[in-house]
């Protein structure tokens, strides 16, 4: 899988936009328009301090890694410990972990979050109040000094997210590095993902299938938790969607296939190229 996904995507040149090639004021296209918005994205001055000047893993290498999704199979998992005993461990949308520790564990060295989450997660953020800003703050101030992910230029309703985790983190000198991946990374990755055996359709792949993309590339062993986009667990059990939270989306079969990318992880698993865990861990 390395080799094949080094011929498309490496992780020094695509994970990031560097400062290298841009300047403020430049107008970047996003990846995906969206009806009565401007498909174009302003690299603000404050954004613009926020790129980074080179891909924060540049000559990284982990022996172990653990992709952790966020679905509610994590859930009374025990899978805690054994997820903080990976060399490196990468979460999904600055999810929830304060009160989940003993499920999903506590380490988090790289961390995506969609700009929507902040709507999504903390509060409606046009009429947010003081408390939703402090849970984003609290939340933000985890990352510490490890890599948050952001994908900016994905899809053009994100700017004003944007522009808050922007300002969240000047304002707070928060010491993270960031990484905003270039628009088209989608379409990279789903030519990676069409190679025979491993096709996957929908409109975009997962925020899991694009971590487990960047992992190939810089982990030796992969191991995915919170990987199952079902309502029932294996013994008919109700599952929510997220291991966190109250929310009781469902899964967005407009957006996502995740439950095809599901069976590719299973391929994957059977021919040693993941261990994808679905069970508790004690
Ligand atoms: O950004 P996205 O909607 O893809 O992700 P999310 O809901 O924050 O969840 C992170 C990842 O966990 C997903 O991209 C899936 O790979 C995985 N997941 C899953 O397999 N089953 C679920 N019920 C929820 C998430």
């Amino acid at each position: 899988m390395r080799q094949h996904i080094l011929k498309f995507f490496n992780p020094e040149t695509n994970l990031t936009i560097t400062k290298s090639n841009l300047h403020i004021g430049q107008l970047l296209k996003y990846e995906f328009r969206v009806r009565n918005k401007s498909n174009l994205f302003k690299v603000t001055k404050d954004f613009f301090k926020l790129i980074p000047n080179g891909s924060p893993l540049k000559e990284r290498h982990f022996s172990t890694c653990a992709v952790v999704g966020n679905s509610g199979i994590l859930r009374n998992s025990s899978c805690g410990q054994e997820i903080d005993s990976m060399d490196f461990v990468m979460r999904c949308n600055l999810p929830q972990i304060e009160g989940y520790e003993k499920d999903v564990g506590s380490k988090a060295n790289f961390t995506t979050m969609n700009p929507s989450v902040v709507s999504h997660n903390f509060g409606q953020w046009r009429n947010k109040t003081k408390d939703d800003y402090d849970r984003l703050l609290r939340r933000l101030k985890q990352v510490g000094d490890q890599i948050l992910y952001v994908p900016a230029l994905t899809i053009a309703f994100g700017e004003e997210y944007v522009r808050v985790i922007t300002q969240v983190v000047l304002q707070h000198k928060l010491p993270m590095k960031t990484a905003f991946p270039p628009a088209g990374l989608n379409n990279l990755i789903k030519k990676i993902w069409t190679n025979p055996g491993l096709k996957i359709s929908g409109l975009r792949p997962s925020t899991g299938v694009h971590m487990y993309t960047l992992a190939a590339t810089i982990c030796d062993q992969i191991h995915l938790y919170g990987f199952y986009p079902f309502t029932k667990d294996k013994r008919g059990r109700a599952l929510r969607y997220h291991y966190y939270g109250t929310m009781e989306k469902q899964i967005d079969k407009e957006a996502h296939n995740m439950q095809e990318e599901f069976r590719v992880f299973q391929q994957l698993h059977r021919r040693g190229a993941v261990v994808l865990h679905s069970e508790t861990c004690n």
